[in-house]
């Protein structure tokens, strides 16, 4: 599997490249793709890297049914002496792979799957943008393809990589977001589908993310499904609260998702010495810590909003404003040294970069 070369058909028309300090996420696509398929009995095969295009499937594809599909997100950063840095990629093809295992997808060589991802990029180098704090995003996901309409384990796949030069998730940039505590909706439960990357648990997300919108809010941050009382995650990043000099954030319980972001925090956190833990922790002990002035920041981490200080938090008609809304110390450290590493400012102690020809 590994040893298969990817064969490469260029496209005859390049588009034109956006103009890097007016990016924002995920609108604009580069002019080439890789697709794999899979077949039962056949495995993954037919590696390629062809031009941007249109894919063509049968209405009957069980992913426009059943939803058996999953994704993954990185990014490529470019460096000041103009080479291209990927972010730990290999965390995110071991979780792509989880999320198979999930939604019953054959597993993926991971080897294929990063050598595809550092050839694809080459291919289009001159699309990673230069301005600060931009990234050219990388969407990896696997679509279930078997024109079937019984409810089972699709028998063919595409793996699709697709490539978008990216400014900041949030409109707020780097600036502090508002989220509101949902109360109504839930996104995962325990055995569910949580903690893998799969359309469906942000379809569901939709409705809640709708109506906080409406009322100014960028994303909402979800409770646990059954007492509605702990905090798992926000709409598109891990959370993490810093209480009384503690930064903490949801233990990993089955239906948060494990980020990339989220582990890079706390081994930064950890070799820093400030005490971190994961936890259970309930929206009833975040207030109790906002009442006795203890809670002194909160921020989210992803891959997309890298870090994302958050300056105040609705929940149950009440408005709590977070470090007077401004974006705090830990946070702000959290932010320099992960874009100092990823953008290769900054010495990389844990050997986190790879650059394409690793
Ligand atoms: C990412 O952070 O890369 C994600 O996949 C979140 C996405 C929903 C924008």
């Amino acid at each position: 599997m590994t040893q298969q070369s990817i064969s490469i058909t260029e496209t005859t028309s390049h588009k034109d490249k956006p103009v890097s300090d007016q990016l924002e996420f995920g609108n604009v696509f580069t002019d080439h793709m890789f697709i794999v398929d899979y077949k039962e009995g056949q495995g993954w095969y037919d590696p390629r890297i062809v031009p941007y295009q249109p894919i063509s499937l049968d209405p009957a594809s069980m992913v426009f049914h059943y939803g058996q599909t999953v994704f993954e997100g990185l990014k490529a950063y470019l460096t000041d002496q103009g080479e291209v840095n990927l972010f730990r990629p290999e965390k995110n093809m071991e979780r792509l792979n989880r999320s198979n295992e999930r939604m019953c997808i054959p597993t993926i060589d991971k080897e294929l799957m990063l050598h595809a991802i550092k050839q694809l990029v080459s291919f289009e180098k001159d699309w990673v943008p230069n301005a600060p704090g931009t990234s050219l995003y990388i969407r990896p996901f696997v679509i279930s393809t078997e024109p079937y309409l019984g409810v089972a384990p699709s028998k063919t796949y595409k793996l699709i990589i697709i490539l978008s030069p990216v400014g900041a998730y949030y409109k707020e940039g780097i600036n502090p977001i508002k989220i509101a505590v949902e109360s109504e909706f839930v996104r995962a439960v325990k055995g569910g589908t949580g903690e893998a990357k799969t359309a469906g648990n942000y379809a569901s997300s939709l409705k809640a993310q709708e109506i906080v919108a409406s009322k100014g809010y960028a994303q909402v941050l979800w409770l646990d499904g059954l007492e509605k009382n702990y905090i798992e995650e926000v709409g598109s990043m891990n959370v993490f609260f810093k209480i009384g000099g503690e930064v903490v954030t949801p233990a990993l319980n089955g239906s948060i998702l494990e980020g990339v972001t989220r582990n890079s925090v706390l081994q930064l956190l950890k070799h820093w010495n400030i005490p971190v833990s994961e936890r259970k922790i309930s929206m009833d002990q975040i207030y109790q810590a906002y009442q006795a002035g203890t809670l002194e920041e909160a921020f989210g981490a992803g891959t997309a909003a890298v870090i994302s200080p958050v300056g105040e938090l609705a929940w149950q008609g009440e408005s709590l404003k977070i470090n007077n809304g401004k974006t705090g110390e830990v946070s702000k450290r959290l932010y320099d040294t992960l874009t100092g590493i990823q953008y290769g400012r900054e010495e990389d102690p844990f050997n986190w970069i790879s650059t394409l020809n690793d």
